[in-house]
């Protein structure tokens, strides 16, 4: 895809002018069933509390970017009802032409970039690095399936057999996908789960997260232009509970793509196994307690960049981001004083100013639950370092970043989504047993290793239990089609998203064998 060069003057002047012109405009979100955004007053009876409800920003509370009408139980009925009388026409429509619709979304995805990094800022507290890496992911995505739905959705696939016999396979469409996607890639996940589904051949219902149902939204309505039917695409805003767990257990929803926290993936995965109906895919992303392994060949002053960018770019609200860094003991008073010198420089602040590193996290709830986490690692682990808050950080959703030493991972809890590293110290002669501890905690997303000793890497590779491993680099931003992207154990079902098996998830597989 193509990004934006955040050096240039000129491409930045652009930049700056789209996104205030979009950030004059008063954003809506609702339903969106048929083609059709719901307003507040035209619902009639829909079962909930149907007022428009203000989207404030993270970085700054008081702001109010639009307003959001979430979907009542009327709304969850006509979006059923209307994507599964569509599901077999969009199956029937050629995958060339499903393809095309998707590469007319990219299109318009790049043409709106200012705009989409603007939303993302104001409403996902996302700064403007980020905002550009979301809209080029999402756009990788169209385009990634697109071809892929180009070579293998297209027909028959002809398979041997013996003389007398005309055998073929074909993927279609499983009916209505239900995609449910995150608040911490709002454009970028929700496209791929979505552009997935569609293009193998699903009708598909979206449930952004209650956190971002306006970029939710302003990317249905970029598919509707782009060509994707009315009722073959739908919006449905609102909470889990009451949208996305009466979503899944419907008996016309024939495959789940969820992205979110394990237990959400957990009940989800409660609700299919209880159904009535018949068996039907979830998949699954999750979270990650990602580790970071550094020996003492490692290049400090690498392993300290790659620390910061993989532990506190986007507030560390990545599933991917760094969580545990292991440091051999014989560099680990060098390089911890070189982290906190680092962490020193962060500029905490504002997502809309471009010298911002480390921007909000999502909203009050989540802040208020990093701070108590911080307060009580305070008290039982070594404290590192804790960097400050800006002056523009008082009417936000802020989280200072911060590192904690500890003594082994056993002492972790649950994934602390945000920009918290724990350090944990260890010997020459223990990578093992440190392999083996971060292969006991049962996540498996992502994971780091920083060594110049070859052997080192390979036998660590061989033994660690992880969708992606990074060598001597960051953990984080893995590339449609370049990094299949996806965990195993407490980390998600696979297949990888951006990867080359992703689609057929989504797909029924058949095969046909013919007497000639
Ligand atoms: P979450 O599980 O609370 O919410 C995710 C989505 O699920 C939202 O749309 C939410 O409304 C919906 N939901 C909540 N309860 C539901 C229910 N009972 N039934 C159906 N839907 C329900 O997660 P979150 O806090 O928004 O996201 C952060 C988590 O996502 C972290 O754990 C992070 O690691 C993970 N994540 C994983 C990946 C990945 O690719 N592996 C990517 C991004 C985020
Ligand atoms: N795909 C995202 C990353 O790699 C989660 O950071």
């Amino acid at each position: 895809a193509r990004g934006i060069d955040l050096t240039d003057v000129r491409a930045l002047d652009a930049l700056a002018r789209g996104m205030r012109e979009a950030d004059a405009r008063v954003w809506h979100a609702g339903p969106v069933i048929g083609g059709r955004l719901r307003g507040p007053s035209d619902g009639g009876k829909t079962g909930s509390d149907d007022r428009a409800q203000p989207v404030h920003s993270p970085a700054d509370t008081e702001h109010v970017v639009g307003d959001v009408v979430w979907a009542g139980a009327d709304d969850i009925e006509a979006a059923l009802a209307s994507a599964a009388a569509a599901a077999d026409r969009w199956d029937a429509t050629p995958g060339t032409e499903r393809a095309a619709c998707l590469r007319r979304y990219a299109d318009l995805l790049e043409t709106h970039m200012p705009e989409l990094i603007a939303l993302c800022a104001r409403e996902a507290g996302k700064h403007i690095p980020d905002g550009v890496a979301e809209v080029r992911e999402a756009v990788d995505f169209c385009r990634y399936y697109a071809c892929q739905v180009e070579d293998e959705f297209s027909g028959e696939m002809p398979l041997p057999g013996p003389t007398g016999e005309r055998n073929t396979y074909r993927l279609d469409g499983r009916g209505v996908f239900v995609c449910i996607s995150p608040w911490n890639f709002p454009l970028a996940i929700f496209t791929g789960q979505v552009a997935a589904a569609l293009a193998a051949g699903n009708a598909v219902i979206a449930k952004p997260a209650e956190q971002t149902c306006l970029i939710g939204a302003r990317a249905v309505a970029l598919m509707h232009e782009a060509g994707i039917p009315g009722d073959v695409l739908h919006l449905l805003p609102g909470d889990g509970p009451s949208v996305g767990a009466k979503l899944v257990t419907d008996l016309r929803v024939a495959g789940v793509a969820f992205t979110g926290s394990l237990a959400t993936a957990k009940a989800i995965n409660k609700s299919l196994a209880e159904r009535d109906g018949p068996l039907i895919p979830l998949i699954a992303e999750t979270g990650g307690q990602n580790a970071m392994i550094v020996d003492s060949s490692a290049l400090i002053e690498q392993v300290v960049a790659d620390v910061i960018k993989s532990g506190f770019q986007s507030a560390g609200q990545r599933c991917s981001a760094l969580r545990v860094l292991y440091v051999q003991n014989d560099i680990a008073d060098t390089l911890l004083t070189m982290l906190s010198g680092a962490m020193a420089e962060l500029s905490v602040g504002d997502p809309w100013r471009l010298s911002t590193d480390v921007t909000p996290v999502i909203d009050a709830e989540a802040r208020d639950a990093l701070i108590d986490y911080a307060d009580k690692a305070g008290k039982t682990y070594e404290s590192i370092y804790t960097c400050r808050l800006g002056e523009d950080t008082r009417r936000g959703t802020f989280v200072a970043p911060r590192a904690f030493g500890l003594k082994n991972v056993d002492e972790l809890g649950d994934e602390q989504f945000g920009p918290i590293v724990h350090v944990v110290r260890f010997e020459a002669d223990e990578i093992d047993e440190v392999v083996d501890a971060i292969n006991g905690l049962g996540y498996g997303l992502t994971f780091g290793i920083h060594s110049r000793i070859d052997t080192t890497v390979e036998r660590v590779l061989r033994r660690i239990k992880v969708g992606n491993a990074y060598v001597n680099r960051n953990m984080i931003g893995a590339v449609v089609g370049v990094h299949p992207f996806g965990g195993e154990g407490l980390s998600g079902t696979g297949p990888k998203a951006g990867g080359p098996h992703y689609l057929h998830r989504f797909a029924t597989e058949r095969a046909v064998s013919r007497d000639t």
